[in-house]
């Protein structure tokens, strides 16, 4: 069943080209409008919202994070983004004004299931972002739009989380369509460069040989830190989280504007730096912000692992180790960022001698709060 791999982990990182041309599938007509699998909001209840927010716990709340800058980039409605387990202690501002997005792979997560519940107690719609069919989470919702990445079984979530970005640009495109932002044109274009995207994951998965060498070359160490800015920083969360629950390592992802107002004080000598780097292209102020950031943290002494697109020379002389990964809009840039990370803490974990789909104190679902 594991299909000739060691691991579900490995398998399920493999599947992600499928599974996220699976999540784009028959979702976009003809005449190029969206649909969404089980909607009882309306329209006009879609028009009249003036804010999103979104829970999620783990894996799925980094791609919550993410789909806030797709949310208020294209729909220019202000979107927050809140870890399930600390949004209804707070008693948090619901209306039915609010939209609030539940992302969830299994759909029995506790604390994202109890976040749904308050925000429905308070008369917000609430659509989930699920994927597994007939769960908890989505029959407790007012609509849902499934992940089809199928079935995940390792503990860690890889292709199921691609899968939920690929449905948050959708979610951020469908609310486009109904309120009619001028974003409502884009909505081919963009699929399409999502539709690319699955080959571009392809395209990076052949080329992991180096970064799991480098991953074996780095099985003795404490410590790996992640940096990343714009939609990179919660990218640099992800392969954070990755390496705890696999490697047991200490790892932290950073914003890397944060550096100087303190996690610089812990670059030391040979301490492995991951940096996820924006285009050089479009917004070329956040990418010379990380040119010099890993500048910074090379004078200290990091050891600098650059994830970073084909074509960008500028940063090439401040990588110790450089993973390139193709060229893609911004906004979409995690769906392929996010692999070689995965690819990263499987390999470390494997080197470590950990359980890699058991890992250690986890659990598939976690359904108590
Ligand atoms: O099933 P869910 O998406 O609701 O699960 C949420 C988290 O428990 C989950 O993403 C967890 O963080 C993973 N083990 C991460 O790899």
């Amino acid at each position: 069943e594991k299909g000739g791999y060691d691991y579900f982990m490995l398998k399920e990182i493999a599947e992600q080209p499928k599974a996220v041309a699976d999540t784009l599938l028959g979702r976009v007509d003809a005449a190029g409008s969206l649909t969404l699998d089980e909607v009882r909001i309306s329209t006009s209840e879609l028009r009249e919202m003036d804010k999103v927010v979104i829970v999620a716990c783990g894996t799925a709340f980094h791609a919550g994070l993410i789909a806030k800058y797709a949310i208020e980039h294209w729909t220019r409605i202000p979107c927050e983004v809140e870890l399930a387990s600390e949004f209804r202690y707070r008693d948090p501002i619901l209306d039915p004004r609010t939209l609030v997005i539940a992302i969830s792979q299994s759909g029995e997560t506790m604390d994202t299931l109890m976040a749904l519940r308050h925000a429905r107690e308070q008369g917000s719609k609430v659509l989930a972002i699920c994927n597994t069919n007939g769960s908890t989470i989505p029959r407790e919702s007012d609509a849902v739009l499934y992940t089809h990445a199928g079935p995940e079984v390792a503990v860690a979530s890889t292709k199921a989380f691609l899968t939920q970005l690929v449905a948050c640009y959708l979610v951020a495109l469908y609310l486009a369509q109904v309120r009619g932002t001028k974003w409502a044109d884009e909505i081919q274009a963009v699929v399409r460069e999502l539709s690319r995207s699955s080959q571009d994951v392809d395209r990076v998965l052949d080329t992991m040989e180096p970064v799991r060498e480098l991953a074996r070359s780095l099985a003795g160490k404490r410590t790996v830190l992640f940096l990343g800015r714009h939609v990179g920083y919660p990218v640099a969360l992800e392969g954070a989280l990755k390496l705890k629950e696999l490697a047991y390592m200490h790892a932290e992802g950073f914003a890397a504007g944060e550096l100087k107002h303190g996690p610089i004080a812990l670059i030391e000598e040979d301490l492995p730096v991951v940096v996820v780097v924006p285009s050089p292209r479009g917004r070329s102020v956040l990418h010379d912000k990380i040119v010099s950031n890993i500048q910074e943290i090379r004078a200290r002494g990091a050891r600098t692992i650059v994830i970073a697109e084909e074509g960008d020379e500028a940063v090439a002389p401040y990588a110790d180790h450089l993973i390139r990964i193709p060229a893609t809009p911004t906004l979409l840039q995690p769906l392929v960022a996010t692999v070689p990370l995965q690819v990263f803490a499987c390999e470390l974990a494997t080197a470590r001698g950990n359980e890699v789909d058991q890992p250690r104190n986890l659990a598939k679902s976690v359904t108590v709060e």
